[in-house]
């Protein structure tokens, strides 16, 4: 599915904010372990999160979703090894997830994903899951992956090698599914949703910041289950909201109950420093989450060198970060991110390629990107590729607002695995963005 988005004036409105991603995920693997009835509100109705429910459905949970709220129901045999072959689809958050969960059950099962998937690093899981005493089977360090039973020792301790949200939350669902303390120390630090929800539930963890590190430490005890959990919205899918406000002229848009955790909301610092006109109101927290309404209006911004220890806590914004970069005065310098190789694609390739039709001046390198910004309107006569990724094929056609007449991203499709309704959305506070017929 290709989709052509329009040069746009200006941009107006108050918008709901889709449910959080991550948060969705790790709602329904916690909640199967929990093995109560709850409900969930403003669950993500897309993609990834509907494969991480029907991965956890073949193997005894019983979860129903119906549009943004999902059911789970307590079950008489909690967990069993599943009749067939699990897969995750794209979702690199559920395999990586759910990997840890069953390892920690000692589930035997072959897990697989779509092509994209299957290309993804899966040893930085692998390793430290065999350490704790999994037995997994891989040909080459990615799915699919044979799960082959487990012994999981207790007070595991792990330096994690990357900073990686994926990897943290893998090993503490092993831990906690295996009834086991663990201590993870992370080198920078990374989304803790896991964590917050393990303590909303009533769970021990206690904490060490060490400069720009953290040690995570688990002290096993059972959860106490409760009857209703609350997503709230996700930040990464705010995101394109946000920078096609700032970079559209005489816009005012307000999204609501938008996720605020501070470490996914690096991407509001880092436009704040870029010189972004931006408000939050009605800050409270819901199922242990900060949430609040974001109040944009059009900025004129200006490049900045990126804070290098930011960089985890803004991974997934980079893409339409870039999008911004385009329209800033001056240079924005990202470096540090070699992590956007191994995403839904590779990041910092696909980025270069679509700004290299956008003709905006930038160097791309190993691990990183600088980009020159531009006041001209920018000319696109060749239509730019998604590499299959979501968050690519959104950034550009986001950047249509700036261009002399239209931009036509190919193969968009993708943007239902987090976004499901990111047209509509768009479309509701003034961009034109159409499907071909
Ligand atoms: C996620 C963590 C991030 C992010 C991904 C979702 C999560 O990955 O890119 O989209 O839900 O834990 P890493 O922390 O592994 O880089």
């Amino acid at each position: 599915m290709n989709l052509t988005s329009y040069k746009t004036e200006s941009l107006h409105g108050e918008v709901d904010c889709p449910g959080d991603k991550s948060v969705s995920q790790r709602i329904v693997i916690i909640g199967s372990l929990l093995n109560c009835d709850m409900n969930v509100n403003g669950f993500l109705n897309a993609q990834d999160p509907i494969s991480t429910v029907n991965a956890l459905n073949s193997i005894g949970s019983s979860i129903s979703i119906n549009e943004n709220k999902v059911t789970l129901r307590k079950r008489e045999v909690m967990f069993k090894d599943p009749q067939q072959e699990l897969n995750l689809g794209n979702s690199g958050t559920g395999a990586r997830l759910l990997l840890g969960l069953i390892s920690g059950l000692g589930l035997r099962l072959t897990m697989r994903g779509d092509s994209s998937l299957e290309k993804r690093p899966m040893s930085r899981v692998i390793k430290p899951l065999e350490m704790m005493g999994a037995k997994l089977s891989s040909d080459s360090g990615t799915l699919p992956i044979k799960t082959l039973g487990s012994k999981i020792i207790n007070n595991f301790e792990y330096k994690m090698p990357i900073a990686s949200a994926q990897v943290k939350s893998c090993l503490l669902l092993a831990a906690l599914s295996s009834q086991k303390n663990i201590k993870i120390t992370e080198p920078k630090i990374t989304r803790d949703h896991t964590e917050r929800m393990i303590e909303f539930f009533g769970g021990e963890i206690l904490y060490e910041n060490n400069q720009n590190s953290k040690i995570i430490q688990l002290n096993y005890s059972e959860l106490e289950p409760k009857n209703s959990f609350d997503v709230p919205g996700d930040f990464s899918s705010a995101a394109f909201i946000i920078v096609a406000t700032i970079i559209s002229k005489g816009s005012e848009v307000v999204i609501k109950n938008v996720g605020l955790n501070e470490s996914r909301k690096g991407l509001l610092d880092v436009l704040i420093l870029m010189g972004a006109n931006l408000e939050i109101k009605n800050k409270k927290k819901a199922s242990n989450e900060i949430v609040g309404d974001i109040y944009i209006s059009s900025s004129e911004l200006r490049g900045i060198d990126v804070p290098d220890n930011i960089i985890p806590n803004i991974i997934d914004e980079i893409p339409i970060l870039s999008v911004a970069a385009c329209f800033a005065e001056g240079q924005t310098i990202i470096k540090n991110a070699a992590e956007l190789r191994v995403k839904e694609s590779d990041r910092l390739h696909a980025i270069s390629q679509g700004l290299i039709k956008l003709k905006i001046k930038h160097d791309i390198f190993e691990d990183g990107i600088s980009i020159s910004g531009t006041s001209k309107e920018l000319k696109c006569d060749e239509s730019i590729d998604s590499f299959d990724d979501h968050r690519i094929a959104m950034s550009f056609l986001i950047a249509g607002i700036r261009s002399d007449n239209f931009i036509r991203v190919m193969n968009c499709k993708n943007i239902e695995t987090s976004f499901p309704n990111f047209k509509s959305i768009m479309n509701t506070i003034g961009m034109k963005i159409n499907e071909e017929d």
